[in-house]
């Protein structure tokens, strides 16, 4: 009896294991290198689901350990992914090759996350082209200066909030990610649906935008598994049924959208929101918007506004804190810049802000908000490198691309762990490698919100800059380590900061 059970256990691990190896020669069968390291059943993600490392950290080490080659074979858990290492292959996906690579990887199951699956980034086809439309309408030159005045309010708030802590000591010592979450938040709330977000009224902690986006986007136990589950084992979640949006969240935004589209529709008035961009848009084509489809536009809205743009800004104060001449610089180029426009804010006065931009793109080059993007294979594709090796992608193979790896490879970039925004000057971006730097992307599906970004951020800073001293404080772990759990890059221990009025 007990050996026949002995046996019946050991034939079930055997089969388990092969159940679990059975893709592991997937690559070595196609001739195409495969990363070191991999285990059966999780792939290459063991440091990753330990939460040694993050997935993009693990990304960019493979992109090291295989610099000199032009693709390399990977294990997501037991699917096979290809990484493209040469920016010319990067372009091939993105932008040549659209049609065969143009769906992200990453799948939202409708009947658990019905909003966020027609957010543009998750969706394909139809839903996909309405989405970007949208998007796309609103931040055009014309719609962007009419968003600029509920973002310059929030500045005004901003600002009363760092002048009142300061008040006391006239120094203060503040988390970048936290300041800049309650600022691109409000911005989300006011720029978004013309709503006080009551980010920086901390006795409305309650009931602030800010627990929205906190309990969507920050680290927490549920997250973590909704990370996993959601985008790196998506047959999990066909049991757990996490949603990235929690269902009060859910509920909330239909409810808000809804009453305030039925008020925008009845009334006229001018108003400087995406909302009203959406309902002049709907005056302009004829019908009413599906209200469905709405609401997720504008959680996109929401959710991108405030989570990518206040992960960035954090990393661009960091460095602003760390690096004074470039603080002073940038800090002289805003105040001549404002002089000019009688101290206002102007559409016209940020694009005259050319060495913003540089110091924007030098610390999206060494964080970017996106380190690695997956895309996935729709139509059977030859992909060849320089180094001569060929391989024919299968539909539904993910593709990987290096994001972080490309940013910091020193055949692009002269000493690339260092902070140089000069890289970036007018006689110098040019000589940029192609493909090789991807902070928005590239090619049909890039950043629809870039301009938006942009246009927040730069406000941000000119408001911070010409009033107040940036000074890093010790309290900021040095180097900066990332929180493995969390979705988008933040530091561990948070990015402190001492803020001086000048
Ligand atoms: C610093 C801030 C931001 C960064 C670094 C950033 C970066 C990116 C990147 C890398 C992608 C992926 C593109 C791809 O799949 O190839 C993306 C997609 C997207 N972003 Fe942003 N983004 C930022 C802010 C925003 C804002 C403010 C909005 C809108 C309000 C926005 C809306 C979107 C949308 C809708 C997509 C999906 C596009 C598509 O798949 O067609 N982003 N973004």
């Amino acid at each position: 009896m007990a050996i026949v059970l002995i046996s019946l256990i050991l034939a079930a691990f055997i089969a388990l294991y092969f159940y679990l190896a059975q893709n592991n020669k997937y690559w070595q069968n196609r001739g195409v290198f495969c990363a070191d390291g991999a285990l059966p059943g999780v792939g290459h993600m063991l440091s990753v689901i330990s939460m040694k490392i993050n997935f993009h950290e693990c990304c960019s080490k493979i992109y090291h350990n295989n610099r000199g080659r032009s693709m390399v074979g990977f294990y997501n858990f037991m699917s096979p992914s290809l990484m493209v290492l040469e920016p010319e292959l990067v372009k091939t996906v993105l932008q040549t090759n659209f049609t065969s690579f143009h769906r992200n990887a990453q799948k939202i199951d409708p009947d658990t996350d019905p909003l966020l699956s027609k957010h543009p980034f998750f969706s394909y086809g139809d839903k996909w082209l309405v989405g970007r439309k949208r998007l796309t309408y609103s931040f055009s030159s014309k719609k962007l200066k009419i968003l600029l005045e509920s973002v310059k309010s929030v500045c005004v708030m901003l600002e009363d909030y760092l002048d009142n802590k300061l008040s006391k000591t006239g120094k203060v010592q503040l988390e970048l990610k936290d300041l800049f979450s309650k600022y691109t938040t409000q911005v989300a709330a006011a720029a978004g649906f013309g709503v006080d977000g009551f980010c920086f009224d901390e006795e409305k902690a309650d009931v602030s935008f800010r627990k929205i986006g906190k309990k969507i986007l920050e680290p927490s136990i549920r997250n973590t598994m909704m990370l996993i589950s959601v985008i790196f084992v998506p047959l999990l979640n066909k049991i757990l049924k996490i949603s990235i949006i929690p269902k009060d969240i859910d509920n909330f935004f239909r409810t808000l959208v809804k009453d305030l589209m039925e008020e925008r529709r009845k009334e006229e008035i001018p108003r400087n929101d995406f909302l009203d961009l959406m309902a002049k848009l709907e005056r302009i084509e004829g019908d009413k918007f599906d209200l469905e489809m709405l609401t997720s536009n504008v959680i996109t809205f929401f959710i991108d506004s405030y989570g990518t743009s206040s992960t960035a800004m954090s990393f661009i104060g960091f460095q602003l804190a760390s690096h004074p001449k470039v603080q002073e610089k940038l800090r002289k180029e805003v105040m001549t810049v404002l002089d000019k426009y009688d101290g206002a804010i102007t559409y016209e006065g940020l694009k005259e802000m050319t060495y913003m931009d540089q110091v924007i793109n030098e610390s999206l080059r060494l964080q970017p908000v996106l380190p690695s993007m997956i895309k996935s294979c729709t139509e059977e594709f030859e992909l060849r490198g320089s180094d001569g090796l060929v391989c024919r992608v299968q539909p539904e193979t993910e593709i990987l691309i290096p994001v972080q790896g490309l940013h910091k490879d020193s055949r692009y970039w002269k000493n690339p762990e260092v902070f140089d925004p000069e890289r970036f000057s007018p006689d110098r971006k040019h000589s940029i490698e192609k493909f090789a730097f991807l902070p928005f992307s590239e090619g049909p599906r890039a950043c629809v919100g870039m301009r938006m970004a942009l246009l927040l951020m730069k406000v941000g800073f000119a408001a911070i800059l010409r009033k107040y001293n940036l000074e890093l404080s010790s309290k900021t772990q040095i180097p900066l380590k990332l929180i493995p759990e969390s979705v988008l890059p933040a530091a561990k221990g948070g990015v402190w900061v001492f803020f001086r009025q000048l």
